[in-house]
C-alpha cells in the first residue's frame, strides 16, 4: 500500500537533508516516491507560497494566512497527493497540516477547532501514515538556519513565536503517537538519520 509521509520542524532543524535521506531509503526499499512540499507542490500552490512568504504583506491577518495554507493544500491534495497515492506511489511531503497546527495554531494562537474544521473539509479522513517532527531548541535551529539565505516573512518572527511552534509540535506528537513521531534533531546528522530510519521501520513504512 502506498504511504503518505510528512516531515516537519521549525527552521534550521535539518528538514532538507533529511528529506533527501528519506527519499533515498524509500528508493532503496524499491518504493516509487513523489517528493513535494507545502505550501506549494502545484502551480497555484507555489503562487500562494510566494504570497504567503513575501515581505510585501507584513500585515496579513492570521485567518487569511490559515485559509491560504488550506487553499494551497486543497489544490495539492486534488492535483498531486491523492492521484499519486491512487497510482500506488508513496508521497513524501515537506510539511503538511501539522505545520498549520504548529504555526497558525501554536505560533499565531488561532483556535485549534477552526483548524480542525478546515482539516475535515479539505482532507476528510485522510491523515499522513507517518509524520516525523525534527525537534531542536529554537536557538539551535536559529544558529543553523542563520548560515543560509535571507529569512522569509514567517522566519522573521521572534523566538517566542518559534517556542510556541515547537511546543505545539511536541504536543501533537504526544497526542497522536500512533502516527506522529518526534525525532531529536540536536545530535550529529548521522545519529538523526539513524533515528529516522528506525522510525520508518517501526511505523512499517519501509516494508
Ligand atoms: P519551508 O517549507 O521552506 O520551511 O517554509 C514554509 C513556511 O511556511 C515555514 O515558515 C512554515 C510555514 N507554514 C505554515 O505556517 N503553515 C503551514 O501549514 C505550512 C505548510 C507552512
Amino acid at each position: 500500500m502506498a504511504k503518505f509521509i510528512t516531515l516537519e520542524g521549525i527552521e534550521g532543524v535539518g528538514k532538507t537533508s533529511n528529506l533527501n535521506f528519506i527519499q533515498q531509503l524509500l528508493s532503496d526499499a524499491g518504493h516509487d516516491c513523489v517528493v513535494t512540499r507545502e505550501p506549494g507542490g502545484t502551480a497555484l500552490g507555489e503562487s500562494l507560497r510566494s504570497l504567503l512568504l513575501a515581505h510585501s504583506d507584513t500585515q496579513m491577518s492570521a485567518d487569511a494566512e490559515l485559509m491560504l495554507m488550506f487553499a494551497a493544500r486543497a489544490e495539492h491534495l486534488n492535483k498531486v497527493i491523492l492521484p499519486a497515492l491512487a497510482r500506488g506511489q508513496d508521497v513524501l511531503c515537506d510539511r503538511f497540516t501539522e505545520a498549520t497546527y504548529a504555526y497558525q495554531g501554536g505560533g499565531r494562537g488561532l483556535d485549534l477547532a477552526k483548524i480542525g474544521q478546515l482539516e475535515h473539509w479539505v482532507q476528510g479522513a485522510l491523515r499522513p501514515d507517518l509524520t516525523l517532527i525534527l525537534d531542536a531548541p529554537v536557538e539551535v535551529g536559529r544558529a543553523r538556519a542563520g548560515r543560509r539565505s535571507t529569512p522569509d516573512r514567517i522566519e522573521t518572527e521572534q523566538d517566542a513565536f518559534f517556542e510556541r511552534v515547537r511546543a505545539a509540535y511536541q504536543q501533537l506528537a504526544q497526542q497522536q503517537p500512533e502516527r506522529i513521531c518526534l525525532i531529536d534533531a540536536v545530535p550529529p546528522l548521522e545519529a538523526v538519520q539513524s533515528s529516522i530510519e528506525q522510525s520508518l521501520r517501526k511505523y512499517n513504512i519501509l516494508d
